[in-house]
Formats: structure tokens, sequence, C-alpha cells
């Protein structure tokens, strides 16, 4: 990926207005920001704008109100959750687009910041439609992208506004993502383990292709392990299987093998019978039987892979290898992320579900590197183009 214009080398003027699209997309429940881990991680980049005199217009989405305006997706709560972290005040205006968001924006002292309702209340955002950007594009002098999150979308405020708002420069999260990201894509340090996770093979098929020449072992756990499983003519129950991804499954496993790469697989399980929670039991081995359902992988399972995390020199860790939000199948992936936060590799855990578990665990600050995205790593480790970044001016 070529380098990009970064926010630190932005010259702007004092009292310039920066657009600055974050990924402010949290969950909000009853009004209140449940978890900000998004927020906290743009901080350096306001930060830094406000350090530089900039006026900072602050733009993001929230969920999917399906591009129209919906109270229960307004970025209200979120504006108010950032104006305690910055511990002063933040001005927010109902509409992302028009006058009154102008006027405000011009209005804003240096050094301070303007939040601007929910882009996807208008069903041109995700459009990428030319004069919906045009019109966010009036709203700053230059343009800053720091949602690292929704860098795989090619809407208006990623992909359209900095098309007609230059300079447009990554922030500093960005930086940081695409720098330990990319580390792994370009220079791993051996044994490089891959472990994954998650319900579908086939969300992970780009990424696990992408990895084969840089990782030497995949440790494949979650509901994604029993395609793999049945592929090899193991008896999984009733277990997620992607019945249509089976010879692929195997394709995969035969062509890391024969390239000197290797998978493991779950030997022993966390069951659940008729789908009903409450009724559990840990297998022995593979013998899933009747109408019983893999939800975790098994303590010998756990033990194995972390001992290969512990021997690792970079580990990946992408999806979690169960249901880990109910307690009782939450085990498997616990232990792994113990494993992995007292190895000695470079640990860099990709982010959506894989992200809650470690927070979950209290372990988030003992990785490497935790990413904020989870779309996004998924398709930038796939070795996808990011819309978000290509869209950016080169470093000069
Ligand atoms: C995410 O949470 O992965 C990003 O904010 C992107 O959201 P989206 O999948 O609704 O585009």
């Amino acid at each position: 990926m070529p380098r990009k214009l970064n926010v630190r080398k932005l010259e702007i003027g004092s009292g310039k207005r920066v657009f600055c699209r974050v990924d402010y997309n949290v969950p909000v429940r009853n009004g209140r920001v449940e978890d900000d881990t998004r927020i906290v991680a743009s901080l350096p980049t306001l930060r830094l704008l406000a350090e530089k005199g900039a006026r900072t217009v602050l733009a993001s989405h929230l969920g999917r109100p399906k591009g129209k305006p919906s109270p229960e997706f307004s970025l209200k709560p979120v504006a108010e959750h950032l104006a305690t972290l910055l511990g002063k005040p933040v001005v927010f205006v109902e509409d992302c687009v028009g006058e009154e968001a102008e006027r405000r924006s011009r209005d804003l002292e240096p050094g301070s910041f303007l939040v601007v309702e929910n882009l996807r209340f208008h069903k041109e955002e995700e459009a990428n439609d030319a004069e919906f950007s045009k019109a966010l594009a009036r709203l700053g002098d230059a343009y800053v992208n720091d949602a690292f999150g929704t860098a795989h979308r090619a809407h208006a405020s990623t992909a359209g506004v900095p098309g007609v708002l230059r300079p447009a420069a990554a922030g500093l999260l960005m930086e940081a993502e695409i720098e330990h990201l990319g580390r792994l894509l370009e220079n791993p340090d051996s044994p490089f383990v891959a472990i994954l996770g998650g319900a579908k093979v086939s969300d992970k098929i780009e990424l696990i292709e992408n990895l084969l020449p840089r990782v030497d072992l995949f440790l494949v756990g979650g509901a994604m392990a029993y395609t793999f499983l049945k592929a090899f003519a193991k008896p999984v129950g009733k277990s997620l299987v992607e019945e249509d991804r089976l010879a692929l499954a195997k394709t995969l496993v035969q062509k890391a093998r024969a390239s000197g790469k290797d998978f493991l697989f779950p030997v022993d399980h966390v069951v659940i019978s008729g789908g009903r929670d409450d009724a559990h039991r840990t297998t022995e081995g593979v013998d899933i039987v009747g109408d019983e359902a893999g939800v975790d992988i098994g303590p010998k399972t756990a033990d194995q892979f972390s001992a290969r995390v512990s021997q690792a020199r970079t580990v990946l860790w992408n999806g979690p290898l169960g249901r880990f939000e109910v307690e009782a199948f939450s085990g498997g992936t616990r232990r792994v992320a113990e494993a992995l936060a007292t190895s000695p590799a470079v640990s860099v855990v990709g982010g959506g579900d894989t992200a809650s578990a470690v927070k979950k665990f209290g372990l988030a600050s003992r990785m490497t590197h935790v990413s904020t995205g989870g779309g996004a790593s998924l398709e930038f480790l796939s070795g996808l183009p990011l819309p978000g970044v290509e869209a950016l001016d080169d470093a000069p």
C-alpha cells in the first residue's frame, strides 16, 4: 500500500476547518455509550488537530438506519460522551449537511469540535452520491480520515469527500492500524501462527489464501472448524457446517500441507444437545453425535492451541473459538486469550467479536495491538484495497 499523507504533516493554518471522518459506530443503549473504545482511539488525532488550532467537524455513521433519520441511531449521546472524554464542550448539529451545519462549523473556536448527526440518515452516504459528497465537503477546508473501521466502505464520507476536498490525510489511528496490520503481511517474525474462529469459513477464505505464504500454522476453532472437520469425514452431529464449502476447505488444508504449513483442528469439544444451552457436555474426542452441536473447543484443544501460541513469535487472532458470550462456552476462547497475553509473540487481534472477547476477559492491554476494525481488518489482511485509504493523498 503506498504511503499516505499523514495528519502530522497536514498544514492547517490556525482557524482552518477540518472535516474529520471518524468511526463512532459504537454500542449505545438508553442514550448511553456502552463501549467507548473507538471514541478513545480517535483522541490522539483530535488532540493533535486541536493543538494545530483547527476547527474540527467530526462525522460518523452509527448502525444501519437505512437512509432515514431514526432516534435510536442518533450520535447525540456519542457527542456528549466525547465532551466528557475531552473535558470540554462539543457542539452537536442535528443534520450532517445544510446551512446550520455549515454556519456552526464556521462559528467554531479554533481548537474546538463539532459532531454532526449520523451520516447514514441520508441514503446518499452509502450510495457515495457526488452531490452529497460536495455538501459534506463544504464543512471543511481539509479532510482527515481516522475511521479505520469503515475504510473498507466506498461511501460518500470515506471515498467521495476526499475526491473534492483536499488535502486529504490519514489520522493517527488509521496510521497505527495500517502499520500493525501491515507488518503481518510484510515482515512477520516466524513462527507465525494464525488463530481463526467465528462462524463461517466463507468469510475467511480470502484471508487464509492471502496468509498462506506468510503463516506457519493455522489453529482453527469456532463454528468454522466443523466445516473443516466434516470435510475430513469426522462426525460433527448438528454443528454448523457450510455444506457448499466442504471441498474448498479440504483443498485449502491440502494446499497448506503441501507447502510445509499446517492446520490444527479441535480434538475435543463442548457440545449442546437439542439446541439447548443447559444441556451440554465435553466430548472425549471428535465424537459429536445425533442432535449435538459444538459450541466451544474442549480443554485438550485449549492446551494444544495455548502451547503453540506460547512458542510463536507472531500471532494473528481473528474470530472467537466458541460462543464466548455464554459463560459455560467461553473457556476455550479465554484460555487461548490468556496464553496470548503471556506469550512473548507480537500479538494482533482482529476487531469485532475477537476484540470484544479479549476486552471481556480484561486482556486487551496485554496484546500488541487490538484492531478497531472488524470487516476492515479482515479485508486488509485478505489483501483487498481499502477505498477509504486509497482515496487519501499520497505522502509527499
Ligand atoms: C464496523 O463496525 O465494522 C464499521 O463501523 C462498519 O460498519 P458497517 O458494517 O455497518 O458498514
